[in-house]
C-alpha cells in the first residue's frame, strides 16, 4: 500500500463479503475467510487504518453467526478476519431474493454483460416494479448501516452493481463522507441499457453519480458508461478528463485495472494439496495435451461456444483427435436463477455430445467438473497447455491473468476480445471474437501447435502484464482517487 494514502477509515460495502459460516454436522459454527481483489486489498490497508466491511448474510449460519455477534461487528466475536471489522446485514429473505437475484443477478447482470434472448427475455411486468422496490430497500440497508458506521470524513468505497443506488442515499446525508463506486461489470452500452424500464436506469445512473468517483475496470465499460450519462440524464460529460457535470457536481470517472496477486497466488499453489491435484490431473491428462479453462458456472463465461470449438478443432482436424483433452472447470453459481440452472445443464449437455460423438474407450475429450475446488484449479493451472478464456463480455477475468502466472511450462491463452483482460494482454494471447466458434477453433488449433519458445515468451510477458496491478494497489488507487 503506498504511503501518500490517508489515515482516514475506510468502509467497504458489498454484496458477498470477505468471510461465509457454516453449520457443522455438531451444530457449531464454522468460517471461512473468502479470496479475490477487494479481500487482498482491504487486507493491506486493514492493519494501519480503521476499516469496517459491510456486506450481506447470505446463509443461516451467516445470520446466526451476525446476530450472536457484540454489536453485530464480527470481528468482535473472536473471528480472525485479519484486521477488518466486518458487520453482515441480516436482510428479510423476501427483500435479498428480489433485489439479488431478481434484479442485480436476472437484469443488471443481463443488461451490463448482453446476455438476454430478447423474443422472450427482458419482461418488465408488474412483479418487477415489486422486485425493484425490494432493490431500493436493500440499497438503502446498506446506506443506512454505512452511515451509522461511519465517521466524519470517512472514506467509503460501494462495490457494484447490486448497490447502485447507495452512494446517492448516503450523500445528502452526510456531505462529509467522501463516496466511491466501483463496477466490477462490463457496463451497458446505451442501446442496451435503454431496455430497462421506466425510469430504472436514470435511478442507478443518479444513484452512482451520488458518489465523488466512479471506478471501472476497463476504459471501455467507463466510456460506456459516460455516454449512458450523456444520452439518459443529459449529463455535462467531459470526454478527456472523463468527468460528468450533473445535479451541481462534478463526478470523475476513473479506471483502475485489477491484476493478479502473484504472492498470494504462488503461496496458495505450493501447498500439498495442489501437489496433490497436480499429480491427479497429470495423470488423468497423461501425454495428452491440455485445453483448459476455469470459470464459475456462467452465461457470460460462454462455456456452450468454448466447447462447440473444442467439438468443431476435433471435426475438423482429426489429428487432434486422443491427443488433447479439454479439462472444464465450471464452479455452481447462483443455482437460485432459473437461467443459470438450465445453463448449466446445456454445459453438461454439451459435454456429453463431443465425448459421444469422438470419445474412445481410452479417451474421454471433454472432462467436464460442475464442483468448485480451488486447489485443483491452481494445480490445472499449473500444467494446462491451453488456457481458454472467452466470456461474452467481462470486467476483467482474473483467471486470463491467473493461469499464466502458475504455469510451469508456458500457456497459450485464447482469449475473447471483450474481456477487459484483454486491454492488457492482448498482444500475447491470442484473440477471438467470442460468438466466432470457427476462431475459436482456429485459435484452439494454433495454440496447441504453438512452439515451446514462442509460448515460454509469450507467457513471460503475459505474466509482467498480469502481475502489474496487483489488488493492493487496485485498491489503493480507488481511495487515493477520492483524496
Ligand atoms: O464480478 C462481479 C461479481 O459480483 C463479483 O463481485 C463476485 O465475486 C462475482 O460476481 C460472483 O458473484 P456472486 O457473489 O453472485 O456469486
Amino acid at each position: 500500500m503506498d504511503q501518500e494514502v490517508d489515515k482516514a477509515q475506510i468502509l467497504v460495502a458489498s454484496n458477498r463479503g470477505p468471510v461465509s459460516f457454516s453449520i457443522g454436522d455438531d451444530g457449531t459454527i464454522d468460517f471461512r475467510r473468502g479470496g479475490g481483489g477487494l479481500v487482498s486489498g482491504l487486507s493491506s490497508v486493514a492493519a494501519e487504518t480503521d476499516t469496517l466491511w459491510v456486506c450481506a448474510a447470505l446463509s443461516d449460519a451467516d445470520r446466526k453467526a451476525a446476530s450472536a455477534a457484540p454489536e453485530g461487528r464480527l470481528d468482535r466475536a473472536g473471528y480472525d478476519l485479519g484486521g477488518a471489522s466486518v458487520r453482515m446485514l441480516d436482510i428479510p429473505e423476501q427483500t435479498f431474493t428480489n433485489a439479488y437475484n431478481s434484479v442485480a443477478n436476472s437484469t443488471l447482470w443481463f443488461v451490463h454483460h448482453m446476455l438476454y434472448d430478447t423474443p422472450n427475455k427482458p419482461h418488465f411486468d408488474a412483479a418487477f416494479r415489486a422486485e425493484w422496490e425490494d432493490y431500493r430497500t436493500y440499497n438503502a440497508a446498506f446506506a443506512e448501516a454505512l452511515l451509522t458506521g461511519a465517521d466524519d470524513g470517512a472514506k467509503v468505497a460501494v462495490q457494484d452493481y447490486h448497490l447502485a443506488l447507495v452512494p446517492r442515499m448516503m450523500r445528502g446525508r452526510r456531505p462529509d463522507l467522501r463516496i466511491a463506486h466501483f463496477s466490477h461489470t462490463p457496463w451497458a452500452p446505451p442501446e442496451y441499457f435503454r431496455m430497462l424500464p421506466g425510469d430504472v436506469g436514470r435511478q442507478l445512473l443518479e444513484g452512482m453519480l451520488g458518489a465523488d468517483h466512479i471506478g471501472f475496470l476497463s476504459p471501455r465499460w467507463a466510456d460506456a458508461f459516460l455516454r449512458c450519462c450523456a444520452t439518459f440524464l443529459r449529463a455535462d460529460v467531459n470526454w478527456d478528463n472523463r468527468t460528468i457535470d450533473y445535479g451541481g457536481r462534478v463526478v470523475e470517472v476513473g479506471v483502475h485495472g485489477l491484476g493478479a496477486d502473484a504472492e498470494g497466488l504462488r503461496e496458495r499453489a505450493a501447498a500439498e494439496d495442489v501437489a496433490q491435484w497436480r499429480s491427479r490431473l497429470r495423470e488423468t491428462v497423461g501425454e495428452r495435451k491440455l485445453v483448459l479453462r476455469v470459470d464459475r458456472s456462467e452465461l457470460s463465461k460462454n462455456i456452450v461456444r468454448g466447447m462447440a470449438a473444442f467439438g468443431e478443432l476435433l471435426r475438423d482436424r482429426p489429428e487432434w483427435r486422443g491427443a488433447v483433452t479439454h479439462l472444464a472447470f465450471a464452479y455452481p453459481s447462483r443455482g437460485d436463477v432459473a437461467e443459470y440452472r438450465a445453463y448449466t445443464e446445456a454445459v453438461r449437455r454439451t459435454a456429453q455430445e463431443i465425448n459421444d460423438e469422438f470419445g474412445t474407450d481410452d479417451w474421454t475429450p471433454v472432462i467436464l467438473e460442475v464442483k468448485d475446488d480451488y486447489a485443483r484449479s491452481l494445480a490445472s493451472y499449473q500444467i494446462a497447455d491451453v488456457l481458454l478464456v472467452n466470456p461474452i463480455r467481462d470486467g476483467m477475468n482474473l483467471v486470463a491473468k491467473e493461469g499464466p502466472v502458475l504455469s510451469e511450462n508456458g500457456v497459450a491463452l485464447v482469449l475473447s476480445t471483450e474481456a477487459g483482460a484483454a486491454d492488457d494482454l492482448g498482444s500475447d494471447a491470442l484473440l477471438v471474437n467470442p460468438y466466432d466458434v470457427t476462431e475459436t477453433a482456429q485459435a484452439l488449433h494454433d495454440a496447441l501447435n504453438m512452439q515451446d519458445a514462442e509460448r515460454q515468451e509469450r507467457n513471460a510477458r503475459l505474466v509482467e502484464a498480469a502481475v502489474a496491478l496487483p489488488p493492493q494497489r487496485w485498491f489503493g488507487d480507488q481511495l487515493r482517487a477520492l483524496d
